[in-house]
């Protein structure tokens, strides 16, 4: 620590990042979990906060920080936990983590394609249970991804990355985004879509869009009617995209094949029905859980505190 301004991490930071801070200010780190009237009493005098997806940052931590405070740095790629006009009201700079997790995330959503469409957790319960009394012809039988229709909605990076890791697959790929990518669809065989024909034609629909105001339910009960019988949903952006009741219903009545979910609208409360399912394989919330993307993720957050700190542009601004 040589310098005097005080950086707050409200949780945990990989030493990839916590390194770098402690070289240049003055570090406090948080607790896991999170104890908010901690926080609020330690933010006080932070010229830097560093959140991720747990931290609310409302007007309350801003506040509570005062007016030394110049940046939030989320150690996340989602920034629906950041209240974004109560931070510019108070000139504070919000800073984000993309692309270096970007490959991770797309990952975990093709391994949970996989997953829910050849029953992984079903089976993997059965054998650790003792109830495998082995082979059997009609034991478990999934779908294959191979030659399927595969619905995007939102083609951000995430979105295009598994796009390009589903390639091998052959797919038949559709995506819904807010204006067309012509070099992608071109690149990739994309076809865009409006969001119900897409759930209409694909077998596997795979969600990354962010959680805002407009895109919360964006899966609703009205739009998994519209879903074509028998598909795998896949939920690695944020649980408030998914009515979860709705979702129980739709699995329950086997309209949907299967789930994958790695978010839930309650974290870290799993909603009970859906623990309760079979067709169903729940992650907690490891999108970006690899060291490679943590430790870039954990080095962006600090360079942007830094940056800011400095008085230069952060590297990852959020503009909304
Ligand atoms: C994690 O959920 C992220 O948004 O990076």
């Amino acid at each position: 620590m040589s310098g005097s301004e005080r950086v707050v991490v409200a949780r945990r930071l990989p030493g990839a990042g916590l390194d770098l801070l402690a070289e240049r200010f003055e570090v406090l780190v948080g607790e896991v979990p999170l104890d908010r009237e901690a926080l609020l009493r330690r933010v006080r005098g932070a010229a830097a906060i560093v959140a991720d997806p747990t931290v609310p940052v409302d007007a309350a931590l801003l506040d509570a920080a005062g007016p030394a405070l110049r940046v939030v740095a989320n150690f996340a790629v989602g920034y629906d936990n950041v209240d974004l006009a109560a931070c510019r009201e108070r000139g504070v700079v919000v800073t984000n983590t993309p692309d270096v997790l970007t490959n991770a995330t797309a990952e975990l959503a093709v391994a949970l394609m996989l997953a829910a469409a050849r029953r992984l957790g079903e089976g993997e319960r059965m054998l650790r249970g003792g109830e495998w009394t082995g082979w059997e012809p009609e034991q478990l039988l999934g779908r294959e991804l191979s030659g399927a229709t595969v619905g995007i909605v939102g083609l951000g990076r995430i979105g295009t990355r598994v796009a390009e890791l589903l390639r091998g697959f052959e797919p038949e790929l559709l995506y819904t985004a807010r204006s067309a990518r012509p070099e992608a669809e071109q690149r990739l065989g994309l076809e865009r879509s409006d969001l119900a024909s897409l759930v209409g034609r694909a077998d596997f629909v795979t969600l990354h869009a962010p959680l805002t105001p407009d895109t919360r339910h964006l899966v609703d009960a009205a739009l998994l009617e519209r879903f074509k019988p028998g598909a795998v949903l896949v939920n690695t952006a944020r649980g408030g995209l998914v009515d979860t009741r709705a979702l129980v219903g739709a699995l329950r009545s086997d309209r949907l094949a299967a789930a994958g979910l790695d978010v839930f609208e309650h974290e870290p409360e799993v909603e009970p029905e859906l623990l309760e399912l079979d067709n169903v394989v729940l992650l907690p919330h490891l999108g970006s859980a690899t060291a490679t993307a943590r430790d870039a993720m954990a080095r962006l957050v600090a360079e942007n505190v830094i940056a800011v700190l400095a008085g230069k542009p952060a590297l990852t601004p959020v503009s909304r």
